[in-house]
């Protein structure tokens, strides 16, 4: 079946035309100019921007933090995802079991993931080192196409100094990328074990247990592994500080060429005052906190000037009205983490483009692209050319709405963007050619979603 998408506005990574696309089955077939001499079922898109469907690469469907599971599970998220514009998420696998292989998470997550209404990968996730983990990880890239893993240097099953640099060797063989959530573990133990000591239970702690220091300190350190590793391909997932952008600086300015670094929508447009408010601060309760606005400022710069190369989401919802609830009278016991993988192109589209902050191609890259080529799959996704998978979101410029958890599909029950005023709204997306999102509601099938082999990295 053939389409034709009409009279849009197309931005690309390398830039905006106007122009029509025409779509054969799966795959983009021609772009640009008006398409007259094919026959095909005509979709009318004047007035409107086409974007390349969204690539999530940091969510958490369906994620075990022992004591409950986020709330939303590979349907109900990439339905939501689909709804907000985005075609593909790459999740992070939850923790397994102490000294699980890495194959039995890929088995579990390959159950998880059947209903997934877009195309889905997994990164890895390397919760203890010895031999037979690192040739695993070289089986797994051979058998199931698994090109990223992540790494933690803080929470229960991080990883030494020691292991992160055993990993990152093997990855630097393999060209795998090694994503690590930078946090100082001991600096933060030992913050939090003082507030308990103070009865400082209250959110407003959240932040000051997590220091920007904290971060900065754990992307330094990183860096400088990747650096030791002969320049490992390092991937610093939710960047959310100034400081941290100018450890990746600096550590690039000495001739790493393969960092990479990744901030969430959270990152740039909230900041740590809602930790004030009991209510706020347990439903913004996630790791690393909210911070200051002098760092949205850097991070917004970050990203102008490339130097941050994605945007995700780290989406992994909670109740407020139960699950969040655990927090209520000692912030350290609340479930981390927060909703997002719905409103990740309508805020970047709106508060980044409408409002003037960014240039469309800059998001396309941030939001596509740039996820595409780190995480192996742009030979099909993220950018809008010939041959490519027909991902696509439509988004009308002309619609301005207010966010609100009503509106939106993600299983939870907030959304910290309550009230915003938005410029712009996805109505369309169009995932390998098929429309699966029209004005607002999914209109596919459960299970259509493709697991995606992912290809090493090349920079
Ligand atoms: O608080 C957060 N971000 N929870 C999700 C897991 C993680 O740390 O990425
Ligand atoms: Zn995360």
């Amino acid at each position: 079946m053939k389409k034709i998408l009409r009279g849009g506005t197309i931005a690309t990574s390398q830039g905006v035309l106007k122009g029509d696309i025409l779509i054969e089955g799966e795959r983009i077939a021609r772009i640009g100019g008006e398409i007259a001499d094919v026959e095909s079922e005509v979709i009318d898109v004047t007035g409107n921007y086409i974007l390349p469907g969204g690539i999530d690469p940091h969510t958490h469907f369906d994620l075990d933090v022992g004591f409950t599971r986020a709330s939303d599970n590979f349907l109900t998220g990439s339905i939501a995802a689909a709804c907000g514009g985005t075609t593909t998420i790459i999740d992070h696998m939850a923790f397994g079991p102490k000294g699980c292989t890495l194959r039995s998470r890929v088995d579990e997550y390959h159950k998880l993931a059947g209903p997934a209404v877009i195309d889905y990968g997994f990164h890895g996730v390397v919760q203890y080192v010895d031999d037979k983990i690192l040739q695993e990880m070289g089986e797994l890239l051979e058998d199931e196409g698994i090109q990223s893993y992540k790494v933690y240097l803080t929470y229960d099953d991080m990883l030494s100094d020691h292991d992160v640099l055993a990993v990152l060797q093997k990855a630097k063989e393999l060209n795998l990328v090694v994503c690590a959530h930078c946090e100082n573990d001991g600096s933060l133990k030992l913050l939090k074990e003082q507030a308990l000591a103070q009865g400082h239970l209250s959110t407003k702690y959240h932040p000051l247990t997590r220091p920007s220091a904290c971060e900065a300190e754990a992307v330094y350190r990183f860096c400088m592994l990747g650096a030791m590793a002969g320049d490992a391909n390092v991937y610093v997932v939710h960047l959310t500080t100034e400081r941290g952008l100018y450890a990746i600086r600096e550590a690039r300015r000495h001739g790493q060429f393969n960092i990479l670094a990744e901030t969430c929508p959270q990152y740039l447009l909230l900041d740590d005052s809602l930790y004030n408010d009991p209510e706020n601060g347990l439903k913004a309760m996630m790791c690393p906190p909210l911070r200051k606005k002098a760092d949205q400022q850097a991070l917004w710069q970050g990203l102008e000037s490339e130097e941050i190369d994605t945007i995700g989401t780290d989406h992994c919802p909670f109740f407020f009205s139960t699950q969040k609830q655990r927090g209520k009278d000692n912030f350290l016991l609340a479930p981390n983490g927060a909703p997002g993988v719905e409103l990740r192109i309508p805020l970047l589209f709106s508060e980044g483009f409408m409002k003037k902050r960014l240039e469309l191609e800059t998001i396309v890259k941030a939001c596509c692209t740039r996820p595409a080529e780190i995480f192996g799959i742009a030979s099909r996704k993220g950018d809008i050319a010939v041959g490519m998978d027909a991902d696509i979101v439509v988004m009308d410029p002309e619609v301005k709405w207010t966010a609100g958890v009503d509106q939106l599909h993600e299983n939870v029950d907030y959304t910290l963007y309550e009230g915003i005023e938005l410029e712009g709204k996805p109505v369309m997306t169009i995932s390998r050619g098929e429309v699966i999102v029209k004005n607002g509601e999914f209109i596919g099938k459960e299970g259509r979603g493709n697991y995606l082999r992912r290809e090493p990295f090349q920079n």
